[in-house]
């Protein structure tokens, strides 16, 4: 069932650590490249693996990859809530975002985290320049990726969190659990805000949320959580003037945060994210 999908540099061995990425589908992820960059780099003696859960079957794929001697894992779409509920201990940010991404099997617990908030932020943050205190942030969608990187971005103290979503009463329901503003599309007209996140959708299908003029305000960062491509949002905020990033360093970021969750390491993310755009 996994496979190893990127050649491994290491001899795997009994001191050989394994590590997997639990997804369905999940032959085309970019975590063991990224994993394995960040091994080498640091010199970890690890191996990390694509797994294809069943979709009926996560829970037992994971058990039965802790019974191969599995050290920890991360996990992708569909199965960040399951992972939620499988796991004995979790931390404040896994609670928060309801949601967990990467296990770290130790002492006979299975311990939920969530790297993808934190993975944004530092994404923003280091790589994008960009101090999210005193900002004003609109953050759009309110589904599973809305809300892992909420309480990251609070914690970084922006003037302002707005969360608009296609559906307004998700949006104020997710905003009223953390305390901040919410609401539709319509009623962000000429409202400019420093950063807007998209974490819609939208840009799976190709489409564009439908968004009013006067959202950018001048100097403004739009950023895509979806990578590989310019999407329709990306286009449409570089039309009206923004500065624009995709999600591919919050997928390197999320990673290292996991890699450090797991190994005490924090490996350098400039170099790999250099590789993968490259590719
Ligand atoms: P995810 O876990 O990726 O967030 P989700 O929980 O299904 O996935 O949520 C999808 C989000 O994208 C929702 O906020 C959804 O808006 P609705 O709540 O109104 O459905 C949003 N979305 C999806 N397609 C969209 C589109 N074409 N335009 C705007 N928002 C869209």
């Amino acid at each position: 069932m996994r496979t190893v999908q990127y050649p491994i540099d290491f001899n795997v061995s009994d001191m050989t650590d394994l590590y997997t990425v639990f997804g369905n589908p999940i032959a085309h992820s970019k975590s063991p490249l990224i994993h394995a960059e960040f091994a080498r780099q640091t010199g970890q003696r690890m191996v990390y693996t694509t797994t294809l859960a069943p979709l009926e079957h996560f829970a037992d794929a994971v058990r039965a990859f802790q019974a191969e001697g599995g050290r920890g894992a991360n996990v992708t779409v569909p199965f960040k809530e399951q992972a939620y509920a499988l796991a004995s201990a979790r931390s404040e940010r896994a609670e928060a975002a309801g949601a967990v991404n990467t296990l770290n099997f130790a002492a006979g617990e299975i311990y939920g985290d969530n790297t993808d908030g934190i993975g944004l932020v530092h994404d923003l943050t280091e790589n994008q320049g960009f101090a999210l205190a005193g900002k004003r942030i609109l953050l759009l969608g309110a589904g599973g990726a809305a809300r892992g990187v909420i309480l990251p971005l609070l914690k970084r103290q922006p003037a302002d969190l707005f969360i608009a979503n296609r559906t307004a009463s998700k949006a104020l329901d997710l905003a009223g659990r953390f305390g901040c503003r919410g609401g539709g599309f319509d009623g962000l007209a000429d409202r400019p805000f420093d950063l807007v996140i998209n974490a819609t959708a939208a840009s799976l299908a190709g489409d564009l949320p439908p968004l009013p003029e006067g959202i950018y305000a001048p100097g403004a960062l739009a950023y895509d959580m979806m990578y590989g491509r310019e999407t329709p949002f990306m286009a449409a905020a570089r039309a009206r003037g923004a500065r624009v990033a995709d999600g591919l360093g919050m997928l390197v970021e999320q990673a290292a945060e996991a890699f450090f969750v797991w190994r005490g390491v924090r490996p350098e993310t400039a170099p790999v994210i250099a590789l993968l755009r490259s590719q």
